[in-house]
């Protein structure tokens, strides 16, 4: 079925959406307040929470990021920001290398204390028992434990300087087949996460160049 102005039967909204049975249009219309703008995270942090190793001569750490966007798919971009602040800025502005790994809700506690401790001081694999694994295309270790590791190169670093955002093309992807969703972590600031849950699809209404196949 097709979206669109409502044809034959049934209650719709005004954009031709079908209402279920009894369900108030004006809930899809919740009233709003005035909100601090230094706060939109909390809405807009897209997630999933991932863990970026990095290396550097002798030295390899993880830290904690949550702001990352796809950008393209080939070449396959990642933007994210990484905060001047942190140790692994400097491992992964000089080595113009990095692993994205994505850990599930099961490494929580792990999550939290990679994003509250300093490589700077501490080894994080050892400190948090997690495995280095060698990639194949970059010298940053892969996290064993993680669902999914991204090898991935500095693209281009133009916005560096300026706003701490790195553009990394993926150059090889390692994914564990099952689960097939892995539950994830969504930061929404605070020291609270939401949880990837529910699956919906509207994969009927999408155009198909929109689609993966
Ligand atoms: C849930 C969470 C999300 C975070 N997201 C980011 C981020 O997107 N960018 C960033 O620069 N730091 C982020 N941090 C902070 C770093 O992970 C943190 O400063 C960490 O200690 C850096 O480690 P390092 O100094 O060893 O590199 C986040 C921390 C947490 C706990």
């Amino acid at each position: 079925m097709k979206p669109g102005p409502a044809k034959t039967g049934g209650v719709r909204d005004p954009f031709g959406f079908p209402l279920r049975p009894g369900e108030d249009p004006m809930a899809r219309q919740p009233a709003k307040v005035d909100f601090p703008v230094s706060q939109v995270r909390r809405y807009l942090e897209p997630g999933p929470i991932v863990m970026v190793s990095s290396a550097l001569a002798e030295r390899r750490n993880i830290m904690t990021m949550g702001w990352h966007t796809v950008m393209e798919f080939t070449p396959s971009l990642v933007g994210c920001v990484i905060a001047s602040s942190n140790f692994s800025f400097g491992l992964i502005r000089r080595s113009r290398e990095c692993v994205i790994n994505l850990p599930t809700t099961a490494l929580t506690d792990i999550v939290v204390g990679v994003g509250n401790t300093s490589g700077a001081e501490i080894d994080k694999f050892a400190r948090f028992g997690l495995t280095a694994v060698p990639a194949t295309r970059v010298k940053a270790p892969l996290i064993a434990e993680c669902h999914a590791s991204f090898e991935c190169r500095l693209f281009d670093d133009a916005l560096v300087e300026r706003y701490n955002f790195f553009i990394f093309e993926v150059l090889k992807a390692h994914v564990a087949p099952s689960p097939k969703r892995p539950e994830t972590l969504h930061y929404t600031g605070d020291g609270e996460f939401v949880l990837s849950g529910k699956v919906i699809s509207r994969r009927r209404w999408f155009r198909p160049e929109l689609l993966d196949s």
